[in-house]
């Protein structure tokens, strides 16, 4: 008799659609391609020095080698609601509005064990970052997109929604993959929607500080009774380079948050030590750095976005995040994404990510993540040139 190894919990989970891609991709370096990899948002720059240097101070202690507090340490509790204070004048209370997460991911994906029950619906946008589509999934939840593209187009979608069962909503502005942003009477009607319907609402605010062109991510804490009803996450990932540090927030609702640091205690012991005193650095820290990475990201996106369009694949410029979403150009469309990434992989020797691998509305399209310097995007375009005969 056979063993099965995988449980069903996972054995069922939607297959991984970046998996084909990324294989293809890892057989093209290793017959030496120099493959410019577009394709996971993994920010290819170092943090400030000031943080870096406090991450190596800190360590050198010898008392802080020992285990950590999962809901995080106080002191960088007590730094994000500053953050948030000084950012969007929302007031925190750092012991029961404020959890320290490893990382938005872990953060989202453990709320969902937390708080959804088997059956219960979880409304996300489609296409979405797809943890969400996991993690609803791991939890018994059952996932309802909708495929919009103004929050008034949300907004309407989700009133349409038969509400029974629904327990949660998730928004994600500026949002990836499609780089859609909200602006604040967007999150005050679903504030008003969801406190009519019972529903909990949480915002990944993960791109907060990328944006451009004047334009500024608002929080959705800033809505009147967010906290009524929701939470936030905010992420030190893209902000500051610092994605494989592992530091995120949960913040806002006290009922949620404490189902959240709950279920937390079950499964970590919290961050090490040392990168949440480097974590209390950087909020409190010069902000410049936060100002230059998103400068970095302006820069290529003008060059892609340019390049693109010169070569007759029109593309617009996103508001704000890492990334440029480009419907596929008419003469490939029927090919679908998956097909149409594995070309440009081939022939131009540029990786994307598939616009079906962050649900079926995503279809059609790709995403472009800005994570190679100018002078590589340059070069990709030529690539893709060549690729499409354009
Ligand atoms: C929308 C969104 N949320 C969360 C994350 C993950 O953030 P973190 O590094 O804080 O886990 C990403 C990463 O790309 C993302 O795009």
């Amino acid at each position: 008799m056979s063993i099965t190894y995988e449980s069903k919990r996972i054995a069922n989970l939607p297959p991984y659609m970046f998996g084909k891609i990324n294989q293809e991709k890892l057989e093209a370096r290793q017959r030496g391609v120099d493959v410019i990899d577009l394709g996971m948002g993994n920010p290819d720059q170092p943090p400030a020095e000031h943080i870096i240097e406090k991450l190596c101070d800190v360590a050198h202690d010898q008392k802080v080698h020992k285990y950590s507090a999962s809901c995080g340490i106080k002191h960088l509790r007590r730094a994000i609601c500053e953050h948030y204070e000084k950012k969007f004048s929302v007031t925190l209370d750092p012991e029961s509005e404020a959890l320290v997460t490893i990382g938005s991911k872990e953060g989202i994906s453990h709320l969902m064990l937390a708080v959804i029950n088997k059956g219960d619906a979880v409304v996300i946008q489609d296409p979405a970052y797809p943890s969400y589509i996991y993690s609803i999934a791991i939890a018994g939840g059952k996932m309802r997109g909708i495929s919009s593209n103004t929050g008034d187009e949300f907004i309407a979608a989700l009133k349409k929604l038969p509400s029974r069962k629904i327990r949660m909503v998730v928004i994600n502005y500026p949002h990836n993959p499609t780089t859609q942003t909200a602006d604040p009477s967007f999150f005050t009607e679903v504030v008003a929607f969801a406190r009519k319907r019972r529903l909990i609402v949480v915002h990944d605010l993960a791109y907060a500080d990328i944006c451009f062109d004047g334009y500024r991510a608002p929080s959705f804490l800033q809505a009147k009774g967010a906290k009524e009803i929701g939470i936030e996450f905010y992420t030190l990932s893209k902000s500051y380079n610092m994605a494989g540090w592992r530091v995120g927030f949960a913040l806002g609702n006290k009922k949620i948050l404490k189902a959240l640091t709950r279920i937390k205690g079950y499964y970590d012991y919290g961050i090490f030590t040392p990168i949440q005193v480097a974590s209390i650095a950087a909020l409190r820290g010069p902000q410049e750095c936060v100002g230059e990475i998103a400068e970095t990201y302006r820069r290529r996106r003008d060059v892609l976005v340019k390049g693109l369009n010169n070569i007759k694949w029109e593309v617009s410029l996103p508001k704000a995040t890492m990334y440029v979403w480009a419907k596929i150009p008419p003469a490939f469309q029927e090919m679908g994404s998956l097909d149409f990434s594995s070309l440009l992989l081939r022939k131009g020797e540029v990786a994307v990510a598939p616009g079906i691998g962050f649900g079926k509305n995503g279809e059609g399209y790709v995403r472009f993540a800005l994570v190679e310097n100018e002078y590589r995007i340059r070069q990709a375009v030529r690539g893709i040139k060549k690729a499409l005969n354009l």
